[in-house]
């Protein structure tokens, strides 16, 4: 049988920090409020000519490194994004041309924030049926520049970043140990498109348009989700939350993500916590925490590891690693 096993991954962020104050100069806002009803403090923002492609080509140099890969060997580039550098060509043909890469394939995955979960279940499938030897899964946003600066109610919310990771399919024996991406759950249900949207587009107004968000009722469906897809991963591998080394949840919100721990039994100790630091960068979010993590030596080899993610369709996913 084929694994896809997990064999680097690497992040990237702004250099440019903008703080719930610097916030509170534009809009109406204050540390307070933000940092209570979300648990964030600090965003970075892209800056002007810095493109979502240059973000995930630093994660995606990053995560090659780590694994100690040219990027040569990479036969498949996905790259989970909702906002590409231009309507068309996929971001991932950006990275990929950047990377000197002419083989293999790339294409982008919109599934807004949860693009990066997407992308992994879908890398996972190419690899495990031997479509591919060798992926490179980014999330990657400059979600600042679909943002309307003079909405309070949303534009404290997100920041801009990119994370990568590299899986490699290997060739096991059936009775071999389980190892790298074991199981993956999607959804999408697009009844609820308008509580989380863009108001803008090539076909509808030809513009970007700029993020739209009822936060109540986005708040309201998110822990129900996470957990349904949660507890579909962890009842197809026979495991249980109590399994698990680290959950890495989508970084929306503070309390979204203390709600879905709560309901799942996965203590706070157990969870990647970045949404302080970096906001809600959307695709990029999970990427950006596995790193981080990685980084700091929480996340080890053979740790049991749950991501998940949910955003605009309403879209949500989650998969089950062995790091
Ligand atoms: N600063 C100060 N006051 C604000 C701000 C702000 N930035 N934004 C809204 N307010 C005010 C509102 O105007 C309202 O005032 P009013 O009572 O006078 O009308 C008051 O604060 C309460 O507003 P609510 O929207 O009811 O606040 P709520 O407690 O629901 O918090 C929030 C809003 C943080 C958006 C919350 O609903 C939420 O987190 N929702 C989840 C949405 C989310 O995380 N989306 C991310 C994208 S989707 C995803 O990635 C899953």
């Amino acid at each position: 049988k084929i694994q896809s096993v997990v064999r680097g991954v690497g992040g990237y962020l702004p250099q440019r920090i903008m703080t719930n104050d610097d916030l509170a100069k534009i809009v109406d806002t204050s540390d307070e409020w933000i940092v209570q009803r979300t648990g964030i403090r600090q965003r970075h923002i892209a800056a002007e000519g810095e493109y979502t492609s240059d973000l995930a080509l630093i994660a995606a140099q990053r995560a090659l490194e780590k694994a100690g890969m040219d990027a040569s060997e990479i036969d498949l580039i996905v790259v989970g994004t909702t906002t590409p550098d231009r309507t068309f060509p996929a971001t991932a043909a950006l990275v990929q041309q950047k990377l000197g890469i002419t083989k293999g394939s790339a294409f982008d995955v919109q599934a807004v924030c949860s693009g990066f979960v997407f992308g992994v279940a879908t890398a996972d499938s190419y690899l495990k049926t031997g479509m591919a030897k060798r992926a490179l899964v980014i999330g990657a946003e400059t979600a600042s520049r679909i943002l309307d600066w003079n909405d309070r109610t949303t534009c404290v919310l997100f920041g801009d970043g990119a994370g990568a990771i590299i899986l490699e399919a290997q060739e096991v024996a059936d009775d071999a140990p389980e190892n790298g991406i074991l199981v993956s759950s999607l959804r999408t249900d697009g009844s609820h498109w308008d509580k989380l949207y863009v108001d803008g587009g090539v076909s509808t107004t030809q513009s970007i348009g700029h993020l739209r968000m009822e936060g109540r009722e986005v708040f309201k469906h998110a822990v129900g989700m996470i957990s349904d897809v949660i507890e579909d991963v962890l009842s197809k591998t026979g495991k249980t939350t109590e399994d698990l080394d680290w959950f890495v949840p989508h970084q929306a919100n503070k309390r979204i993500i203390d709600g879905a721990g709560r309901k799942l039994g996965i203590p706070e100790a157990k969870t990647i916590v970045t949404v302080d630091k970096h906001a809600n960068t959307s695709a990029a979010s999970v990427p950006l925490a596995l790193w981080v993590a990685n980084e700091d030596g929480r996340i080890k080899k053979g740790d049991l590891v749950m991501i998940e993610a949910m955003g605009g369709g309403f879209t949500w996913g989650a998969a089950l690693i062995r790091w």
